[in-house]
């Protein structure tokens, strides 16, 4: 079985951090949402796994390199043209052939467990799988109706009248039938190739789709909230551990990451928490549901419920800093230049919310 990422996109919901980056490389507990998914693959034994890249493929594989880091090996598919998740299956025929496949999207974070449930699929009958949630929104998804039995009777894209509240879940799992399915598709009235349009093509065809109900949290992670999101979630997944430098002067309780070369010095640090390496918290407090990136200071200040990217800066600020997602390189702090004033220098489409 061969694996899928597919990582193009512009994440235009999560400007201006994704100017600069792309989304599925923000971190979430400190770890990029895209590293969580070839984890994934590589958990269910796949070694071999193919990215499909758009206008950010550059920064992709500055980031993930060749796989070693994983023992997998990847190959980045270059899409010609955002024009749809079967759109860019159909440009990664040549790379998955006639195997079994499963496919991920790269910015889809999802609760542990996945991955026998795909090792399952490369030893079973099935033409493909699909994996569904139920969600409050449906209509903003990928939509299943099952029979009574549970078996797919139709899935619709974005369905202004849902028939259930059974969302795709972006990880699908096909056999070599997909490509008669994404040859025979036509682009929809976003127009774009939709992957539910060649599901739903296997399954009027007489092919097996079989709909796996997943019961955990799931989270396509494409705007500042669901970030958030699923930071909480992962955060509280994970154990103590403290690897870097607590002082005495400080307090550190609850499931709290301190990782290598981390400093806290004189503060508290309350979990679920992560303080990447190298940052320093001093005289400061870290509050629940709060991932701190590398090389980062916290100092004289109150940070909780956020996320705050590499090489970041909170310094001597007078409220607490709550609900944020903080970029990289940013500097927050107070300036003694008169006049008093908010000085600022903001990307194009952020959002500041002042006391
Ligand atoms: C895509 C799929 C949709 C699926 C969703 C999961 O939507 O088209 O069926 O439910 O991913 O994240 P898009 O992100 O393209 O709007």
């Amino acid at each position: 079985m061969k694996g899928l990422i597919l990582s193009g996109g512009k994440g235009t919901r999560l400007y201006p951090l994704t100017y600069t980056k792309a989304k599925q490389l923000i971190p979430v507990a400190n770890k990029p949402v895209l590293f969580r998914v070839i984890e994934a693959i590589r958990d269910a034994g796949i070694s071999e796994i193919g990215i499909v890249v758009g206008d950010t493929a550059a920064e992709i594989r500055d980031a993930v390199g060749p796989g070693d880091q994983w023992g997998v090996e990847i190959t980045y598919i270059q899409q010609s043209a955002p024009l749809g998740l079967a759109h860019a299956v159909k440009e990664s025929q040549s790379f998955l052939q006639r195997e079994r496949f499963v496919m991920f999207l790269g910015d889809n974070c999802l609760e542990g467990g996945i991955s026998p449930l795909i090792e399952q699929f490369g030893q079973s009958e099935w033409n493909a799988q699909i994996v569904l949630t139920a969600v409050p929104d449906p209509t903003q998804f990928g939509v299943a109706e099952l029979d009574a039995q549970g078996q797919i009777i139709r899935l619709v894209e974005k369905p202004k009248e849902p028939k259930s509240n059974l969302a795709l879940v972006g990880i699908y799992m096909f056999d070599q039938h997909i490509w008669e399915a994404v040859d025979a598709i036509k682009p929809s009235w976003r127009g774009e190739l939709e992957i539910t349009d060649a599901i739903q093509y296997l399954v009027e065809h007489g092919y097996r789709v079989f709909p796996y109900i997943h019961r955990g949290w799931w989270i396509d992670t494409g705007k500042k909230t669901d970030m958030l999101d699923a930071n909480r979630l992962i955060l509280e997944e994970l154990t103590h551990t403290i690897t870097g430098f607590v002082d005495r002067d400080s307090q550190v309780s609850g499931k709290v990451t301190i990782e290598a070369g981390a400093q806290i010095i004189n503060s508290v640090v309350r979990g679920p928490a992560i303080i990447g390496e190298h940052t320093r918290i001093v005289n400061s407090y870290v509050g629940p549901f709060t991932s701190i990136y590398h090389h980062c200071r916290v100092e004289d200040s109150e940070i909780e419920h956020s996320i705050v990217l590499e090489n970041s800066e909170i310094v001597d600020i007078p409220h607490r800093v709550e609900d944020s997602l903080v970029g990289r390189n940013v500097k927050i702090h107070r300036s003694p230049i008169k006049p008093k004033a908010y000085k600022m220098m903001l990307g194009d489409n952020s959002d500041v919310g002042i006391l």
